[in-house]
């Protein structure tokens, strides 16, 4: 059976990976620094950071998807960030060191990595070949995320870059169900004035976007997997509201937001600043979204069925 290695596997987006490719027959082999006691997949230890004997996992495999990396939701202190980027960095160097040294190296590594690549600014179009000159602080982790995985001579192995909208799905680790909790309790409305722009995917369609790119074309390089449609915050607020039955939603303003994050040690800027990018390769190359609209997206996640 071909493998398929989930580095940093056991978190939301590898998850839905592994349930997906298990289901198509493949097998899901997972990277992880703490193995979950009663998962149904393998799991093999690594440390993030060094080659080790997790790496003969790599040794003919179809493909490695590395998801490896610190939570950008909680609050970026001066400690925090270094995290934020040294947990992506290392486990991505060190998954080009073992791919680099397969005596049968993997068809496949797909490297996750983020839009905020992509500074965001309205009235501009993040396709693929955008500049990349986002001056803030996730761009810069981007850019060298991307630069970790790219610093590698692999002759056999193709590389794509995973250039992530905000994934929505049922699980709890998808900031969408804390997001329809709040609108449950009258407390969606917009956050802060409500015209920042956000990207966004199905969990459904990001899985069948990687699935896509592996086994139809030769992708390599970056691709944008988020959906065609880009709204606003107050736009993304409205349709789970819609979705939980809620007409009315308190506002939070940015100065609200500021507080009760830092009360909470989340970040504040994820909510507040736009991020957002156009899937142009994804479309040019025919994949079909079954959610390409955000109503019907949140809608299908928040049902209770
Ligand atoms: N979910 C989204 O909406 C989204 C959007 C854009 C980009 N992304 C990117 O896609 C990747 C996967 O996202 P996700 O939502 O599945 O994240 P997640 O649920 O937080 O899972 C990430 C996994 O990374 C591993 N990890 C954390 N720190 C690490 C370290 N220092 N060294 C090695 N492994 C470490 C953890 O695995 P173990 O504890 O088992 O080792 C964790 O399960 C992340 O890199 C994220 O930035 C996600």
């Amino acid at each position: 059976m071909a493998q398929i290695v989930l580095a940093g596997g056991n978190g939301f987006l590898g998850k839905a990976l592994a349930a997906h490719f298990a289901a198509k027959g493949y097998e899901p082999v997972i990277l992880t620094r703490k193995p979950e006691a009663g998962n149904i997949f393998k799991q093999i230890v690594w440390d993030g950071a060094t080659v080790g004997p997790w790496a003969k996992a790599l040794e003919g495999a179809f493909s490695v998807i590395n998801l490896a990396g610190a939570s950008v939701s909680k609050r970026h202190t001066r400690a925090y960030r270094q995290q934020i980027l040294s947990s992506r960095l290392l486990p991505t160097q060190a998954i080009g060191k073992a791919v680099a040294q397969c005596d049968h190296p993997p068809r496949w590594w797909l490297n996750a990595s983020g839009i905020n690549i992509y500074p965001c600014a309205a009235g501009r179009m993040y396709d693929e070949a955008a500049p990349l000159d986002g001056t803030d602080f996730l761009a810069d982790v981007c850019r060298q995320w991307e630069e970790a995985a790219g610093a590698f001579t692999l002759q056999h192995t193709r590389r794509v870059l995973l250039r992530t909208a905000l994934v929505l799905g049922r699980s709890n680790q998808s900031v969408l169900q804390p997001l329809a909790q709040l609108a449950r309790l009258g407390l969606g409305g917009p956050a802060g004035d409500g015209l920042q722009l956000m990207s966004w995917i199905h969990v459904m369609d990001y899985v069948h976007a990687v699935d896509f790119i592996m086994h139809d074309t030769d992708w390599q390089g970056p691709v944008n997997v988020a959906s065609p449609q880009t709204v606003t915050n107050g736009q993304f607020m409205q349709a789970i509201r819609q979705a939980v039955g809620c007409r009315f939603g308190l506002p939070a303003p940015a100065w609200g937001i500021r507080l009760g994050s830092l009360l909470m040690n989340r970040e504040a800027s994820l909510l507040l600043h736009s991020a957002c990018a156009y899937p142009r390769r994804l479309v040019e190359a025919g994949f079909a979204f079954r959610f390409p609209k955000l109503e019907p997206a949140v809608a299908d996640l928040l049902s209770r069925d």
